[in-house]
């Protein structure tokens, strides 16, 4: 079997991302890792037994590596996209590709020219219920498709050392500016489970806690896409009440699937015929329809009877890594391919223009891909 010589640059998130690779992702072969912290590089490979380390991307990019997963900071990603792909080498991105519009045209023209694929990390588009999902509407179960919605709050305020001793990057990134510039955890899976993506996109903001902070406590957007169905989001990142940041829901003429909102709910489904008129079911009646490429898990590692949407968030990442590795070894396009996570990110950086302008819509631009 192939199996693609891989290295993962960035070692907080990206340490997550390896320890995936090593116990499930086994399409990647983890060969090497990359941290500009080198005693954390050093210590990530000894414990892990990792042949190659690596203290520059740079010097990493010199290698035979054939693939990297980026995982350093969002006002990184374009450089070090332009830099791997250029190298020649297949990239896998953590999200969001780019915190400007430039550098999301930027990474679009890179990719234009590049031999090597290019994938965004967006692990949330493989939430295991949200998979039982795709394939049920798949084989048309909840009907067209028109309506979306999810919910991405989390209360930062909860954090030590909140607001002053954020990260700089991330404070940057999630609070400096109106709109919400990181939505592709919110609008990407329901884009991938819709079969479309953004038209146009406004936003709404309200509350100010925090003055010395660009950003509202909340943004609301609103979605056109692109088949005339419509999303709506709801991000913050400083709200009072427990996170919630696995809330989806879809609409079909026929179905409605609605995830949890809080640890006493379930991930309900509805589909005339098979339910009862306002019935809701659990969306684990239907796991015959899950996705084989579940089975790279041990028999009985998941329990499904107790996913009540507030931890497991992760859980899709290994699906995601093996279909990353399958698109280099068979050549197709990437499943969050450029031209989607482009436009997610694009989506939420236009958030801010919309918001500015009293919520207006804001027209997203096709990159070319
Ligand atoms: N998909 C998810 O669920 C998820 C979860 C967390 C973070 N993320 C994403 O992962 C990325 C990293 O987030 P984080 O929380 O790990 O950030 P972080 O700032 O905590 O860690 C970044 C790591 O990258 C290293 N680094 C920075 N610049 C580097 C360079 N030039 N070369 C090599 N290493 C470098 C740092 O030393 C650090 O170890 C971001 O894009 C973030 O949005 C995604």
């Amino acid at each position: 079997m192939r199996r693609i010589k891989t290295a993962v640059v960035g070692l907080n998130r990206g340490g997550i991302l390896a320890k995936h690779i090593l116990n499930f992702a086994h399409s990647l072969e983890l060969v090497a890792v990359c941290d500009i912290d080198r005693a954390k590089a050093d210590k990530f490979a000894a414990e892990n037994k990792i042949p190659a380390v690596y203290y520059s991307l740079d010097e990493l990019l010199k290698t035979d590596v054939e693939a990297v997963v980026l995982a350093t900071p969002i006002p990184d990603h374009a450089n070090h996209v332009i830099a791997a792909l250029g190298a020649g080498k297949h990239v896998l991105s953590e999200v969001t590709c780019a915190t400007t519009m430039e550098d999301c045209l930027r990474i679009a023209e890179a990719v234009k020219t590049a031999k090597g694929k290019y994938m965004m990390e967006e692990n949330y588009c493989y939430y295991r219920p949200l998979t039982i999902v795709q394939n049920m509407i798949k084989v048309g179960l909840l009907g067209d498709i028109y309506y979306g919605e999810s919910d991405y709050l989390m209360d930062f305020q909860l954090r030590s050392g909140f607001p002053e001793q954020l990260q700089p990057w991330r404070k940057d990134v999630y609070f400096g500016r109106r709109g919400h510039p990181y939505i592709t955890h919110t609008l990407g899976p329901l884009c991938f489970t819709m079969g479309s993506d953004i038209k146009t996109v406004t936003c709404m903001a309200a509350g100010r806690t925090y003055p010395e902070l660009a950003a509202d406590n909340t943004c609301v957007l609103m979605l056109q896409t692109k088949d005339g169905g419509m999303i709506r989001l709801r991000n913050s990142f400083v709200s009072s009440r427990p996170d919630l940041y696995t809330y989806y829901s879809v609409q079909g003429t026929k179905g409605c699937y609605q995830g949890p909102q809080g640890p006493t709910d379930f991930h309900k489904i509805h589909i005339r015929g098979l339910c009862k008129p306002n019935e809701w079911r659990n969306v684990y009646d239907f796991r015959g329809f899950l996705p084989k490429e579940w089975d790279i898990f041990p028999e009985g590692y998941f329990d499904d009877t107790k996913d009540n949407g507030t931890e497991k968030y992760d859980i899709g990442a290994p699906l995601l890594l093996e279909a990353f590795a399958n698109c280099i070894i068979n050549n197709t396009e990437p499943p969050v391919s450029a031209a989607r996570a482009l436009n997610w990110t694009a989506a939420g950086l236009l958030s801010e223009a919309s918001v500015n302008g009293g919520g207006i819509p804001v027209e997203v631009p096709d990159f070319g891909l």
